[in-house]
């Protein structure tokens, strides 16, 4: 899966600095995190509800009993991501989750999420959420929202994108639906917007 891993993180790359202190919430195998610490040089820390049989022992790994609480103090960390960790919440407890990130990051909060442009896109994406996360007893209640829907939900929370870019990502899922990356800041925190870009 580096095709994979190259695909997301050099995207995410672009919007961490070296030496941040990183929290991966919903980390999975841990790859990506894996990715950007040869990448950029970040200091990432996993936390996950699943503890995957293959995850990369390599980092610091905190197991979630609870899936809107991370055991740190508040602002433990330079950076939080939540790669496609959001449409495996229900709809009503997502903004439990970007509450509990949001508590947890200094400077920037980075999201990836699966988001359909619609009805074909929305099949396709289905169909490879349930065939991707079968064998790791992920649960996939299929709680995409679109992007306008994500912008609102991290308004919400005080966060405002700094930049959006949509795109069609190839691996593993063959250009058959949209991917969304947002950065976001603490309104008020002074970074300048940028235009979203879509591929
Ligand atoms: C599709 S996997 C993505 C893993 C990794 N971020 C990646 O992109 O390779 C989604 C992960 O998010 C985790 N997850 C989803 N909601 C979570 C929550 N509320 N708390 C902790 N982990 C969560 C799941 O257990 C799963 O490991």
């Amino acid at each position: 899966m580096f095709l994979r891993e190259d695909e997301v993180g050099r995207r995410v790359a672009r919007h961490l600095e070296p030496g941040w202190t990183v929290l991966d919430y919903g980390a999975g195998t841990g790859l990506l995190a894996r990715y950007l610490t040869r990448r950029v040089g970040i200091r990432p820390t996993l936390a996950d509800l699943v503890d995957y049989r293959n995850r990369l022992p390599d980092f610091p790994f905190l197991e979630m009993g609870d899936p809107f609480h991370v055991p740190v103090e508040g602002f433990a960390f330079d950076a939080a991501l939540l790669l496609f960790a959001l449409h495996h919440n229900p709809w009503e407890a997502q903004p439990k989750v970007l509450a509990e990130a949001s508590r947890l990051f200094t400077r920037r909060l980075v999201v990836v999420e699966d988001t359909p442009f619609g009805m074909l896109d929305r099949l396709a994406n289905t169909a490879w959420d349930k065939a991707l996360n079968l064998r790791h007893g992920v649960p996939t209640p299929f709680t995409f929202r679109g992007v306008g829907e994500w912008l609102e939900a991290f308004a919400d929370h005080g966060l405002r994108a700094v930049h959006v870019e949509s795109y069609r990502p190839l691996w593993p899922t063959l250009g058959t639906y949209h991917h969304t990356l947002f950065v976001l800041e603490r309104e008020g925190s002074g970074a300048v917007p940028r235009r979203p870009a879509a591929e």
